[in-house]
């Protein structure tokens, strides 16, 4: 049978903890550095995020991408074992190893699945589903869960306010299955790309084995998070607005049919230059950063899920994801819900 495959439930979930830009304000006051309210909402549209508190295990990336899974299995009507594969996108594993999608595998019983870990920071997610629905498409696997979840406030320098102004924590999770080719709800197009080149506009120098952390390193953040972020402004820009056009373009399907756009999370002024850039007025645009700040590979399903949750996304509807990250990495992602 000629298949396609299709998302047919979503979930996400968050720590507790709510942290504003006051909060943060307050913070860096005890380093000598200023923010303020305004300045973060005009530079980024963020108000306030949720951080995780690692010492409640209930908090952790894991747990968190657990609670996601069970609430998108139960709107998708499959239980855990139906599950035959489980992608999880995280940069923010809770080990090395083994991987976050194993911790997860046993945390909501998925017994007949095989799990694995996909690392391509914010564009993680898409990158997911695109594997999920090859997987798919090659009669390999028939039902995958894939979880974007980051606790990424761990690798946040609380010292850099180019950088904690930006991150918090959650998880979403969606349900991909095999349908029928001819159905017309399913995965339509997409389009994935990296360049390497760009690695370091955002990445974290020591902690993998290629610079361990010592005293020293420690001492000056490099286990941490390092952005340009200007430049990455930029980029992200010209990136994000390319997988969009030639995701579109694989359909010949102009911007104006789009019902929905949901953008990586990551600065609304990018996501205001973006939508304008491909020809979609911001009515159509899903933003949930101003309440979560960016989630990095959760920011998308979050962002979905909630649209879907509160009707804005309705069934046959085409809804256009695209996203951004370290690597520097990129993907969009093309589906009728
Ligand atoms: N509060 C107050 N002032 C600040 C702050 C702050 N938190 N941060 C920087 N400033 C100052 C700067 O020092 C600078 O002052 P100067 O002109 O005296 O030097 C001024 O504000 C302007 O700084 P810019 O860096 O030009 O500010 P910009 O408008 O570019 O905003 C920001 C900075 C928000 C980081 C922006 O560049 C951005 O969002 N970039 C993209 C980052 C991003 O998307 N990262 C996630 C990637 S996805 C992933 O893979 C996880």
């Amino acid at each position: 049978m000629e298949s396609a495959a299709r998302i047919i439930g979503t979930g996400s979930a968050f720590p507790e903890r709510r942290m504003t830009n006051d909060d943060i304000a307050q913070e860096l006051i005890r380093f000598g550095l200023k923010t303020n309210n305004q300045w973060i909402i005009e530079r980024t549209g963020i108000i306030e995020r949720r951080i995780s508190n690692i010492q409640n295990e209930a908090e952790i990336n894991s747990s968190l991408g657990a609670r996601a899974a069970k609430i998108a299995l139960e709107r998708a009507g499959r239980k855990p074992e139906d599950i035959d594969q489980i992608i999880y996108a995280t940069c923010s594993p809770d080990t090395l190893m083994p991987s976050t999608a194993c911790w997860l595998q046993q945390k909501i019983g998925a017994r007949s699945a095989w799990a694995m870990d996909i690392n391509a920071a914010c564009s993680g997610f898409i990158y997911g589903v695109v594997t999920a629905e090859q997987f798919i498409l090659s009669g390999h696997s028939k039902t995958v869960l894939v979880v974007g979840g980051e606790v990424l406030s761990q690798w946040v320098n609380w010292q850099d306010r180019n950088i904690c102004i930006l991150f918090g924590d959650g998880a979403g999770a969606a349900v991909v299955e095999q349908v029928p080719a001819r159905s017309s709800q399913r995965i339509l197009s997409s389009h994935l790309s990296s360049d390497g080149n760009l690695s370091k506009l955002l990445y974290i120098p020591a902690g993998g084995s290629s610079l361990e952390v010592t005293p020293e390193r420690y001492a000056q953040n490099l286990h941490k998070m390092h952005m340009s972020g200007r430049e990455l402004f930029k980029v992200a820009v010209r990136t994000l607005t390319e997988c969009a056009l030639r995701t579109l373009e694989k359909l010949h399907m102009p911007a104006i049919k789009l019902d929905w756009f949901v953008p990586h999370q990551a600065n609304l002024r990018i996501i205001e230059a973006v939508a304008n850039r491909i020809g979609i007025p911001m009515e159509k645009v899903i933003i949930n950063l101003d309440r979560f700040g960016n989630t990095s590979a959760a920011t998308i399903p979050t962002a979905l899920d909630e649209a879907i949750r509160d009707g804005r996304i309705r069934e046959g509807q085409t809804v256009l994801t695209d996203a951004f990250g370290s690597g520097l990495t990129a993907g969009a992602l093309l589906f009728r819900w």
